[in-house]
């Protein structure tokens, strides 16, 4: 079957969807996990339709904006699909995907439901997404939004966090690389994920080797 069309309409929708999205989860965001989807895909066996289709509507609402409502994102994808006579499979699985894709899901371990190669591509795609390069601008972005400081030498990172404690944690931001960033590359499911990840990870580290060293004026 080919599946392009369907694949070009997604694009649409989810770019007129997310038009005014927050920085962290904007249309581009979602491209970019696109991209890195299909590129872990070619070194996965994986239903090509079901990644490609949760990447781009794994952010489609963020529960953020929805008063916490995790429910509204596979409402909308269901939706959406439904409209395009996608067939109930397909829309199943990629509906799950979406639902068991968060951080803060995974910190839950007994939570975890349901697992598949798919979503542990696309899973691996939007993790990517918050290290190297792009994960430090995001998650500096992610801090000014909130008019957190850059770092507090008094202020150290706390790896024990609750669910709770972590979503009303006002640290600086280079808290979070200790705190979820720099935990990332351990959570990678694929070959091409893990591999991926390495490069960023140590890009992050060279990073804050930087930070200090012109924090402490060396
Ligand atoms: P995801 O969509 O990956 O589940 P979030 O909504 O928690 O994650 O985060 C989106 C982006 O914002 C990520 O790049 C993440 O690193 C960043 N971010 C989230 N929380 C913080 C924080 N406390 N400080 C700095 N950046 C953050
Ligand atoms: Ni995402």
């Amino acid at each position: 079957m080919n599946y392009e069309p369907l694949i070009q309409n997604t694009i649409d929708f989810v770019k007129e969807t997310l038009q005014n999205a927050e920085g962290g989860h904007d249309w581009f965001h979602v491209e970019r996990v696109f991209h890195t989807t299909k590129l872990i895909s070619q070194h996965e066996e994986v239903d090509a339709l079901v990644v490609q289709l949760a990447a781009l509507l794994h952010d489609i609402a963020d529960p953020k904006f929805y008063n916490g409502d995790e429910s509204i994102g596979p409402g909308m994808a269901t939706n959406f699909l439904k409209s395009q006579q996608v067939n109930e499979a397909t829309i199943e699985h990629v509906v799950q995907i979406i639902q068991h894709m968060s951080f803060k899901n995974s910190l839950d371990k007994g939570s975890v439901t349901f697992s598949s190669k798919e979503l542990e591509t696309v899973q691996d795609a939007d993790r990517l997404d918050a290290m190297g390069a792009i994960g430090i601008a995001r998650a500096f972005n992610y801090g000014g939004f909130k008019n957190r400081a850059l770092y507090d030498p008094d202020v150290p990172p706390n790896l024990k966090m609750t669910k709770e404690e972590y979503k009303k944690s006002n640290a600086p931001t280079i808290n979070h690389f200790y705190e979820k960033l720099l935990l990332l590359k351990e959570k990678m499911n694929t070959e091409t994920g893990k591999r991926l990840a390495q490069e960023r990870h140590q890009f992050m580290l060279d990073y804050l080797e930087q930070f200090y060293k012109e924090w402490n004026g060396e």
